[in-house]
């Protein structure tokens, strides 16, 4: 690679097989409140060709291999999925599903749904205990497994779009389960917190040796893992859904009651579908559509905030004003009309309509919060999902978030062969009208029923220029919020001409609707600007973080990478 190329276009450094942006300058953007310390001396990586930005660096890395063997984008990102499943235990997954928005340099676009679908023996108050009360069966342990999409949705995506074999593109993934690979702090720090769901169940043999979790520094060997995916690297997803995974997974149903048959994996599809196309200020943005309301939802929020020829400067409270006004109402959609295309008509045009904007952009009064009828919350508990980007050298581009939902997921892992399984279930409204983990209250359009999916907020998306070429690459994890901070990591970029590290940096804020209030890192609003949204009429709630984002920017001479600086995971180019 060309080294000289950004430490002459950028003052970049070289480090290792990339070069990494210099580190920000001390003045952060305008807008940033005094002491905001997030990204700070955290730059994005650059490299001329290719990049992925995953939250696992020995997974970008996998995906790097599998590009400097000639593999594409898809190649690469299905290489990085797999290796995830192997050193991102808690989110990385066969056990569990997700969406890939693929966009080829050739204009060739497409949405891979492998999202897990309700086991066939699902009911709609199957978490609702004889009293009428929800219970935490959609959360913990067999009953709230889905049918896992993961296996067929990256072999689907590699079949269509990719150049290589499945056998090959897994070969980085077998490398790392059966050597092993070290144990860093993060991943022993999740462990650490998913102990409790994990100790009851067979994970417990390989992540908590003698009752504790793997310590730092350990040489990880998944030897169970390694057969599995060796399984399907040789004979494809058949090994998953038909052959001895497929009765080793059933048979941890049997164990702990949960209701996936040998039928319901037999009968799993990952499905095509045409992404969510929206426009924003002469960009197009390539997203997921239903079973996610990612891409719809996202696309309403632009299309609210294009209404405003220019939108107030970052951090200020009509900045804030108008992003919670236009989440709000997205979101009022989003828990009410949507749900699996197979079961339910989501009114996608009329949602991704400019005209539909306008009408929910009159309904904003400039100086006051609107207000949404408040329900409960439940308290919230450890998550996880995974997103991540990868771009190769002709421009393919490739945009993917993974779950096991909850961090471990329900806490079951398959003996014998090696994975956790998701707890997907409880994405669903179990009771209509009552929240879920989340604290997303849906309604009938997201009801339990059998081989449905669960509606997700998922929202892996591409950013286009005008010439057609990808300029963004971006998504997230941490459930409702994935959405709200995929698109003002969008703004950001586009609105407030942020560099990649500032745009993933910048202090974020959320709104759902339901609960009422707007959320927002502790710090990251400025005292005087909280002050003034009470006054309009927002509640306003400080948290630690919001979402986990992992994106990928075209910048001049090549690619930026850049991992959530509020996280751990590495950015790896070529
Ligand atoms: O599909 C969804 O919307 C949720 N299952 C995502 C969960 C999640 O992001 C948790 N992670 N941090």
């Amino acid at each position: 690679m060309n080294r000289t190329l950004f430490a002459v276009a950028l003052g970049a450094a070289v480090i290792g097989g990339c070069t990494q942006a210099a580190p920000p300058a001390a003045t952060r953007p305008a807008g940033f409140p005094a002491g905001w310390t997030v990204g700070l001396n955290k730059p994005a990586v650059q490299a001329p060709h290719s990049m992925i930005a995953s939250n696992s660096a020995l997974a970008s890395a996998a995906g790097v291999e599998i590009l400097k063997k000639g593999g594409n984008a898809v190649d690469a990102a299905v290489a990085t999925g797999f290796a995830m499943a192997v050193t991102y235990p808690q989110a990385g997954n066969i056990g569990g599903g997700g969406f890939m928005v693929i966009r080829m340099a050739d204009g060739r676009a497409g949405a891979m749904d492998y999202r897990e679908m309700a086991p066939l023996a699902a009911t709609r108050n199957m978490y609702v205990d004889a009293n009428g009360k929800l219970t935490d069966k959609s959360r913990i342990g067999a009953l709230s497994v889905g049918v896992p999409g993961a296996v067929a949705g990256m072999a689907a995506a590699l079949a269509k779009y990719g150049t290589m074999s499945l056998h090959d593109v897994m070969q980085p993934a077998i490398r790392l389960a059966a050597d092993g690979f070290t144990v860093d702090s993060a991943l022993s720090r999740a462990i650490a917190a998913g102990a409790k769901l994990i100790g009851p169940y067979e994970g417990a043999s390989v992540f908590l040796p003698g009752g504790q979790a793997v310590a730092p520094g350990t040489l990880l060997k998944q030897p169970q893992l390694a057969r599995t995916l060796t399984a399907i690297a040789d004979k494809g997803p058949d090994a998953f859904y038909k052959g001895w995974i497929a009765d080793s997974l059933v048979a941890e149903m049997h164990r702990d009651h949960g209701l996936i048959t040998k039928a319901d994996l037999a009968k799993y599809h990952a499905d095509w579908r045409d992404p969510v196309k929206g426009t924003y200020r002469g960009y197009t943005i390539y997203a997921m559509p239903p079973s996610s309301s990612g891409g719809v939802i996202e696309v309403e929020i632009l299309n609210i905030l294009e209404t405003w020829p220019t939108l107030p400067p970052f951090g200020s409270t009509q900045y804030d004003h108008d992003v919670a006004e236009a989440f709000r109402r997205a979101f009022i959609d989003r828990n009410t009309e949507l749900g699996d295309p197979a079961f339910v008509k989501n009114p996608v045009d009329r949602l991704t309509s400019k005209d539909y904007a306008r009408t929910l952009r009159d309904s904003i009064q400039p100086d006051r919060a609107s207000k949404t009828p408040a329900f409960a919350e439940r308290g919230p508990e450890p998550m996880h999902t995974t997103h991540y980007s990868v771009v190769d050298s002709a421009g393919d581009a490739v945009s993917t978030t993974t779950t096991l939902n909850s961090l471990f997921g329900s806490g079951n892992y398959v003996g014998g062969a090696g994975f956790f399984l998701n707890n997907e279930m409880d994405d669903f409204a179990s009771q209509p009208g009552s929240p879920n983990q989340f604290g997303l209250i849906q309604g009938e359009a997201n009801a339990i029923a059998p081989g449905k999916r669960m509606l997700s907020a998922m929202s892996p998306s591409i950013v286009v220029d005008s010439t057609g070429k990808v300029l963004l690459v971006v998504g997230a994890a941490g459930g409702p919020t994935i959405i709200t901070a995929t698109t003002q990591i969008i703004l950001n970029v586009i609105d407030h001409h942020m560099s990649l590290a500032d745009a993933m940096s910048a202090p974020r804020i959320h709104q759902q609707a339901w609960p009422d209030k707007v959320i927002y890192e502790t710090g990251g609003i400025s005292p005087a600007v909280v002050d003034s949204l009470k006054a309009m009429g927002y509640e306003m709630s400080a948290v630690g973080h919001l979402a986990n984002a992992n994106a990928v920017m075209r910048v001049k001479g090549g690619w930026e990478g850049m991992v959530e600086p509020r996280a751990t995971g590495g950015a790896v180019g070529n």
